[in-house]
């Protein structure tokens, strides 16, 4: 069951039909700022299962629980003082904090350990909806395991359909990427995922801040930082290879070799059969990349190529996402491509 709901002012009626929804265990999509969530009542066990179930996620891999402010963090987990000060300033906001549960909630939303990753979205409707349950809501993003997450309602519907109790269609995510994750029991704290908060604002409020290998999507997962990195994630089914030199030479070579080849560009694109404009500046391209994903396996190509972009601000989030969409397939040079296709 799918209802439109205007992101800015959200329609009452619609807030009160998903947290009955949720309620009574049921499972709803919502937009947030960064991407869709599949949403549950966090102390709802059958709520909370029917997310695994749903989105047929490993039930290793724990769910985000989203409050509405600070005082409702601190009722699912430990907020040491200088936390809840930082908290403070940058909530709702596209960041994630990893801290001490309470154990209060269902084993399965935090897959059994003795952390819980929380946070406040910036975004009227999950807002409202947890205002109104008065507890928070926990969930991941709203696609299918192993797909790109979702960044509008279509994209929900395609990878779940009426698997969901209740989508709430409030348009296009702002971001389009997932949130910044920071585990802050660790010292220095850790970042376990790049988001649309950067590391050059994180370190204004938490100091020096370790972004580990896997962090900047290099590395095989590393189970002990986070559960969710060792699965596969954000894959395309058409191969995906991440060029550091000209996109032009690469197409070139690429059609030299009788492939087809479908070019996801920042700003100008090449010219080329198939292109996918990602916008004229790295925030437009987050906002649209999972879109591009999607759309690269319905082109019927052989092969996308994707230009490599700087690895700071937004960047370091859209570089990690797409090296796991390439699955870690970088030419650097002219001869890389050419043992990468071979
Ligand atoms: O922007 C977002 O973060 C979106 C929206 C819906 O809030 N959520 C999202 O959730 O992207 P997702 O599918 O990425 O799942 C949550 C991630 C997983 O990678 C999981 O392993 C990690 O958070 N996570 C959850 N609890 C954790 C914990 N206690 N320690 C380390 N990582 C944790
Ligand atoms: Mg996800």
């Amino acid at each position: 069951m799918l209802v439109k709901c205007d992101p800015l002012r959200p329609d009452p009626d619609v807030v009160k039909r998903a947290a009955e929804v949720l309620r009574r265990g049921g499972v709803v999509a919502a937009p947030t700022e960064t991407v869709y969530g599949l949403f549950a009542h966090a102390y709802s066990e059958a709520g909370c299962r029917k997310v695994f179930q749903v989105k047929r996620r490993p039930m290793d891999n724990p769910l985000i629980v989203h409050v509405d402010s600070v005082e409702m963090a601190e009722s699912v987990a430990y907020i040491p003082p200088e936390l809840r000060d930082i908290l403070r300033r940058v909530w709702p906001g596209p960041i994630t904090v990893v801290v001490k549960s309470r154990g209060v909630l269902p084993r399965c939303v935090t897959a059994g350990l003795d952390t819980v990753a929380v946070r406040a979205p910036a975004h009227p409707i999950p807002l409202a909806i947890i205002r109104e349950l008065g507890v928070p809501i926990a969930g991941p993003s709203a696609n299918r395991a192993g797909r790109p997450s979702p960044t509008t309602a279509e994209h929900v519907l395609e990878d779940l359909g009426d698997e969901v109790d209740l989508i709430v269609d409030g348009g296009p995510t702002f971001f389009g990427v997932e949130s910044t994750i920071v585990d802050v029991t660790r010292t220095p704290p850790i970042l376990l995922r790049p988001g649309p908060f950067t590391v050059e604002e994180l370190e204004k409020f938490f100091g020096r801040i370790e972004v580990p290998p896997v962090a900047r999507g290099l590395a095989e997962a590393d189970v002990a930082l986070a559960p969710g990195m060792k699965y596969r994630h954000y894959a395309p089914e058409t191969p995906l290879v991440i060029v550091h030199f000209d996109l032009e030479e690469a197409v070139r070579l690429l059609e030299a070799r009788g492939l087809r080849v479908a070019v996801l560009c920042v700003g100008k694109c090449p010219k080329a059969k198939h292109t996918i404009p990602l916008g004229g500046d790295l925030y437009e391209a987050a906002k649209n990349l999972y879109d591009a994903l999607r759309r690269l396996d319905k082109l019927g190509v052989d092969i996308g190529v994707v230009p490599a972009v700087e690895e700071r601000g937004i960047g370091l989030a859209i570089m990690n996402r797409l090296r796991k969409a390439s699955g870690h397939r970088e030419a650097r040079r002219p001869e890389d491509l050419a043992a990468i296709v071979k």
